[in-house]
């Protein structure tokens, strides 16, 4: 063989082992991060927008997601009656360990104090007087989702265990965490709870698993394009059309203007999330599986709002 033949060889090899290697180097858990090979062929993946190294296998938290979504890859398709709620979505200041800080600001003198699932709990306030002196925990979301219509309910236990499954294997939480997973045809709710002192370091968070859920359901998923999402129960599709997360904290919030009934429950909800496919202007009057939930209201796609302190 010519020494020009094995070079040719050489240079062939190197380039399918490039090719190759570049094609492994993508983030499973984050697609918004861009890969390349570090000198040692170690595949890193930072986010978008910022230097921040995304350990893959595993959730990336809701703050560095939100502030990804900062800055998207590209233009947003923003729905033709969507907008973006100021409240709902904004560039997070993210502590080292990837948690929200306590204290967010909307890059002006506006502040405000958050919860571990990144939501306003108190009301707004002025940099300097604002004293958000800890970061109080969520410690169970309430998930709630309705399903398309259909001539038969699904099976209980069926809706239970696909669910289940996906939040155990795609969202990776551990089974402790799932407290219950309710069915009243066409709603499903699902109960997350997990307190700081059960939480270990190497357990995925519960408003990381919302919200990759919520992303999810709404058809802007976070994972890897390779991983579609897809929710089916004993063989057929579950075509979510609604979705409201509720946030309980471990504190009641503090919000000035609202006032908490006497007698009321400590653990209050007062955000809520919602995504109404093709419906725009709803009232939801409480239902009654939801005692203590009283009375929201929800106006367009994916507005975030307050709901009443009750
Ligand atoms: C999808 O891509 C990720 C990241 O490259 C990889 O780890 C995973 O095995 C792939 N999954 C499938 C089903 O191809
Ligand atoms: C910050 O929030 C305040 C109060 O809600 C608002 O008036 C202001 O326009 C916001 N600024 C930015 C940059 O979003
Ligand atoms: C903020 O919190 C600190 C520590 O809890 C307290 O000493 C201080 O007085 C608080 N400031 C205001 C304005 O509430
Ligand atoms: C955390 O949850 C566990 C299990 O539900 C419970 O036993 C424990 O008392 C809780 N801890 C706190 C501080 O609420
Ligand atoms: C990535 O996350 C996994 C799962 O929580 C953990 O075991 C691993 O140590 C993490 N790797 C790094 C580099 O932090």
């Amino acid at each position: 063989m010519d020494p020009g033949q094995v070079l040719l060889g050489i240079v062939l090899v190197l380039m399918l082992a490039a090719v190759s290697s570049a094609q492994d180097c993508t983030c499973a858990s984050n697609k918004r991060t861009t890969c390349a090979l570090d000198r040692s062929g170690i595949c890193v993946c930072r986010l978008i927008g910022s230097a921040w190294v995304a350990n893959c296998s595993t959730l990336t938290s809701k703050c560095l997601l939100m502030k990804t979504e900062m800055t998207p890859a590209k233009p947003r398709r923003v729905p033709s009656h969507g907008f973006l709620d100021n409240d709902g979505i904004y560039d997070p200041d993210c502590a080292a360990s990837g948690a929200f800080k306590a204290k967010q600001c909307n890059g002006t003198d506006t502040c405000w104090c958050v919860n571990s699932a990144g939501v306003r709990r108190t009301d707004k306030g002025e940099r300097t007087k604002l004293n958000c002196s800890e970061l109080v925990r969520t410690n169970h979301i309430f998930i709630e989702l309705k399903h398309k219509k259909r001539s038969d309910p699904f099976i209980n236990s069926e809706v239970a265990n696909a669910l289940r499954y996906t939040i155990q294997n795609r969202y990776k939480l551990h089974p402790n965490y799932i407290r219950d997973i309710e069915y009243e045809y066409p709603f499903i709710s699902i109960n997350l709870k997990q307190n700081a002192s059960q939480k270990l370091n190497s357990d995925v968070d519960i408003a990381d698993v919302a919200y990759y859920f919520e992303k999810d359901v709404k058809r802007d998923s976070i994972f890897h394009s390779n991983n579609s999402f897809s929710l089916s129960v004993g063989g057929e599709p579950l075509d979510v059309e609604e979705m409201l997360i509720y946030y309980v904290d471990e504190k009641p919030p503090e919000f000035s203007m609202k006032q908490l009934t006497p007698g009321v429950i400590a653990v209050v909800v007062f955000v809520i999330l919602a995504l109404f496919i093709g419906i725009t202007v709803l009232v939801i009057t409480r239902r009654r599986r939801i005692g203590k939930y009283k009375k929201v209201e929800i106006k367009e796609m994916g507005e975030m709002r307050r709901g009443q302190n009750v």
